[in-house]
């Protein structure tokens, strides 16, 4: 018989995370065929026809796609733990920001630290993502703010895939505070922004997204909308971290400009949501920043289940609001604090982590899905999310290749 497949995987259950019907797209008794990097067949073991060249049998464990981490900061330099203690002495994170520290304080590290001390940092968060079973991760820049060091970061984001088995998504959030060379200028910045760093960005192809931060702290709807149409006539994705600490209707100008996602939303007001749902709009929750922030208002699941808004979830892995490599642990956080159920959560690192990026070609166990997928032993896909720290993957496949 001739073969024309590289590799079978076989006495496997699958949760798909795609629509078959079943919850979490579950195929019991299965098998999963790849070629070079894509699946050809995933389904019932008796219903393959073809033949690999190489067979793994699995020994009844769980097949899911390979998670994506949709949300990160995970390139930056210096540590902001006594921010942690600040907060506990009374301070609040708007406070700290007032006062230079918050998102500054990293911008000035992140400044001052070489590429080569960012990479070594990075490579470590990403490794402790990439072996919890992540193989796609979303890095913005946004502690530079100006175009040297976002740059730098993007450069160092990119990287990490010489080092590690995941690919990056790179996202340029230029808008994400203002630089003290702005200061009282705001509108001045966002000039440099659309004028000078987007376009740099956008030809150079440094990063496929532009992010903002539209919050008091941060910019004014007005100026997010600057940002977004700048972004826009680039070609480039538009996303926006809104309404995290009030309701300043970011995500209602983000969704009207066809954003990708908008992210945190504690504070979206239910009559937002619909507008979510017409324009395809993501909502990536980010639990993490929640716990840190010890929030009390918490993002409107409810209405986003009703008007069928796809919900992600993300580590937000960053030095200030959310210091937590990983994704599973925010899986959790995201069903016990905003009470996802485990399938809308593992739904939430697949499938429509995927579509918060954009990505088509992953994030669902399918014939010609890019073959990233991991292998664990357990015996239901609810244990993942359930107990934190207990799950390693048992293998790994990044782009068909087995990885460690
Ligand atoms: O996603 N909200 C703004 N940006 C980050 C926090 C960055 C920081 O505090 O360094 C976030 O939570
Ligand atoms: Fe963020």
């Amino acid at each position: 018989m001739k073969v024309n497949d590289d590799l079978l995987i076989h006495n496997v259950n699958l949760a798909t995370m795609a629509d078959n019907g079943a919850d979490y797209g579950v195929v019991l008794d299965a098998c999963v065929a790849i070629c070079d990097d894509v699946i050809t067949f995933a389904g019932k073991r008796n219903e393959y026809s073809g033949s690999a060249a190489e067979t793994v049998d699995a020994d009844g464990q769980w097949l899911l796609p390979g998670f994506v981490d949709c949300h990160t900061h995970l390139v930056f330099g210096g540590d902001r733990a006594d921010e942690f203690e600040k907060r506990l002495n009374g301070l609040t994170y708007q406070q700290i920001a007032e006062q230079g520290g918050g998102i500054k304080s990293t911008v000035k590290a992140t400044r001052e630290a070489s590429a080569q001390s960012l990479l070594s940092s990075a490579k470590a968060r990403a490794r402790q993502l990439a072996r919890e079973g992540v193989t796609t991760i979303e890095v913005k820049s946004g502690y530079g703010l100006n175009l040297e060091t976002e740059v730098k970061m993007l450069e160092v984001a990119k990287q990490l895939e010489s080092y590690l088995p995941v690919q990056i998504e790179t996202t340029f959030l230029g808008a994400h505070a203002l630089p003290d060379e702005y200061k009282g200028d705001a509108d001045g910045y966002i000039d440099y922004l659309c004028d000078t760093c987007i376009p740099y960005v956008a030809k150079h192809q440094l990063a496929s997204t532009v992010d903002v931060f539209c919050e008091g702290i941060g910019f004014s709807p007005a100026q997010c909308e600057r940002v977004f149409t700048a972004a826009k006539s680039h070609d480039l994705n538009i996303k926006g971290h809104v309404e995290q600490l009030s309701d300043l209707k970011g995500a209602r100008l983000a969704a009207s400009m066809a954003a990708i996602s908008v992210d945190h939303i504690e504070y979206l007001s239910v009559e937002d949501v619909p507008r979510l749902n017409q324009h395809n709009t993501v909502a990536v929750l980010l639990p993490g920043a929640f716990y840190y922030l010890n929030e009390t208002k918490k993002p409107p699941i409810d209405a986003l289940r009703e008007h069928q808004v796809p919900m992600a979830v993300a580590t937000d892995l960053n030095p200030g609001s959310s210091p937590i490599a990983s994704l599973l642990t925010c899986a959790n956080m995201a069903c016990v604090m905003f009470k996802l159920t485990p399938e809308e959560a593992l739904k939430g690192i697949t499938v429509n982590a995927a579509k918060a990026l954009k990505l088509t070609d992953r994030g669902t166990i399918a014939p010609q899905q890019r073959a990233d997928l991991c292998l664990w032993d357990i015996q239901y896909p609810a244990q993942l999310v359930y107990a934190i720290n207990h799950y390693l993957p048992s293998a790994k496949w990044v782009g068909g290749k087995r990885v460690d």
